[in-house]
């Protein structure tokens, strides 16, 4: 199994004030599948993939991760998860502006600990498999949003992640960019069973692309398609 998410909780403390973000959170999920999380404004998507890429961690319950308790993992190993084991997609993009598409997914690579050869060589690859062969000098600035988009995709599959986590990538797209993009996304896990979780708001989306769905209310699953 890929991911055992069990009784998962996650309670944000601010002040006094204690947010319950999820609650009693269970699913698992098997390597190749292609997950939606829908659900309204609040609802706890974002903190549920933040969790599972490592960069929080929950509050009671349990994550397993290729039958490893990421509870039992030590800052370092989480660090070595978040570098290896997922890619993120965020909405906003998160490229580094000064750098050109090609040296923003070498950055990745660099992290990972590639030569400067593989690098240059492996970078090149993933910006052509989203299309970007002829865009791979361009500024983020020098692009348009499903261009910047499928930086970020190429980037988020520099170091071979187990898992694409994608928090609403296309949320900031027009219907037929995202429509692309979707599709993108889709191809990854169809031609080279890449394992997705993508966060939408668009229903038809998660319908049309995903294997299930996994809806939150509150931060509870209240559906699980
Ligand atoms: N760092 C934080 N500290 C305190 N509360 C937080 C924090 N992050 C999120 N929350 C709260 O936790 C709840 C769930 O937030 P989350 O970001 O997971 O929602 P979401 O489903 O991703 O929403 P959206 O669709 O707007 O992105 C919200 O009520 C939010 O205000
Ligand atoms: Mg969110």
């Amino acid at each position: 199994m890929l991911l055992e998410v069990s009784h998962l909780s996650k309670i944000y403390r601010k002040g006094k004030i204690e947010i319950p973000a999820l609650s009693n959170v269970s699913f698992s999920m098997q390597s190749g599948d292609f997950f939606s999380i829908v659900g309204r404004s609040g609802s706890g998507k974002s903190t549920l993939l933040n969790l599972v890429g490592g960069l929080d961690r929950g509050s009671s319950g349990s994550i397993r991760f290729e039958g490893r308790d990421m509870a039992g993992m030590n800052r370092q190993e989480m660090a070595m998860h978040r570098r290896f084991s997922v890619g993120m997609i965020f909405q906003s993009f998160n490229l580094i502006h000064s750098r050109t598409a090609h040296e923003n997914v070498e950055l990745a690579l660099a992290f990972g600990g590639a030569s400067r050869t593989k690098r240059r060589q492996v970078a090149r690859e993933l910006l052509g498999s989203v299309g970007l062969q002829d865009r791979v000098d361009h500024r983020p600035d020098e692009l348009s949003g499903g261009e910047t988009q499928r930086v970020a995709i190429a980037r988020a599959l520099a170091n071979n992640p187990r898992v694409l986590l994608a928090d609403e990538p296309t949320g900031n797209l027009d219907s037929e960019t995202s429509a692309e993009i979707v599709a993108l996304l889709k191809r990854l896990n169809k031609d080279h069973r890449l394992s997705i979780i993508l966060v939408t708001h668009d229903q038809e989306t998660a319908e049309a692309v995903s294997d299930r769905i996994i809806r939150l209310k509150d931060g509870q699953v209240v559906e699980f398609l």
